[in-house]
């Protein structure tokens, strides 16, 4: 009897120090197969955090409290590249979101998990200030779903969701995004067009790539699809 537990003595403290290893925090990797493409903090990242941070009377510096969150340099300072788990930015809005410093807080809209894990591989690839090439714009396979949905998470629904929404317009369905278009004038906002407040309103704005999609969905009658 003594002789078969002393056996099982090694086996286990092997399991026990690999249970305290895999409860230490890791930081998340990248997949290794390089299929990946590079984040582009201009057209995929800046926009997440502006239309869900820099709004009204939160990151947006008109309250001097909280720090403002419209460029690259702002982001970069509540990031540590290469580490999301360090990155104070992915910690607040991974946080469950009923405790205190959880962002956006209540009523606010929580970030998506794919908004997440896009902030999160960004911060991974070194939290750079990368623009984007434009040779890969699609704007001629276009649909609601896949394209026009995305540009409005992107850059409005922080701001236009579907709570409190801003101007008390929602842009969370296709038809609240078709109907700001027939009688919002929603792309002169987005065009800056004289006389409109341009949107989203923080300083960035939209690609011209998705411009022209939207043009192009608008051009075959704003379908559904
Ligand atoms: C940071 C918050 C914020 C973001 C992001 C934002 N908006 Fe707005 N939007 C507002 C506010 C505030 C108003 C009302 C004041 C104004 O018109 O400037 C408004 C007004 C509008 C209006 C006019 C509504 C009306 O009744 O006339 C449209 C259309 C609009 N936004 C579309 C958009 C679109 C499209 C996007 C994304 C490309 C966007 N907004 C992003 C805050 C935002």
């Amino acid at each position: 009897m003594l002789v078969r537990s002393l056996k099982t003595l090694p086996a286990l403290l092997l399991l026990t120090v690999a249970f305290i290893a895999s409860s230490c925090k890791h930081e998340p990797e990248l997949p290794q197969n390089g299929t990946v493409d590079e984040i582009c903090f201009e057209s995929q990242v800046q926009p997440i955090i502006n239309s869900n941070c820099a709004v009204s009377g939160c990151h947006d510096g008109s309250n001097h409290e909280m720090p403002v969150l419209i460029t690259y340099n702002d982001i970069l300072r509540k990031v540590k590249a290469n580490k999301p788990n360090d990155s104070e930015l992915l910690k607040v809005i991974t946080k469950n979101p009923g405790s205190e410093s959880y962002m956006p807080p209540s009523p606010r809209t929580p970030l998506t998990s794919d908004q997440i894990r896009l902030i999160e591989t960004w911060i991974l690839e070194g939290a750079k200030n990368t623009t984007c090439a434009t040779t890969d714009c699609d704007s001629v396979n276009v649909t609601y779903s896949t394209t026009i949905a995305g540009i409005m998470s992107t850059y409005c629904t922080g701001c236009h969701g579907s709570v409190s929404p801003s101007a008390g317009l929602s842009l969370t369905s296709h038809g609240l995004v078709s109907g700001a278009i027939s009688t919002k004038h929603l792309m002169d906002h987005v065009k800056n067009a004289n006389g409109y407040s341009v949107m989203p309103p923080s300083g960035i704005t939209l690609t011209q790539c998705s411009i022209a999609q939207l043009n192009k969905w608008i051009s075959e009658g704003m379908q559904n699809n």
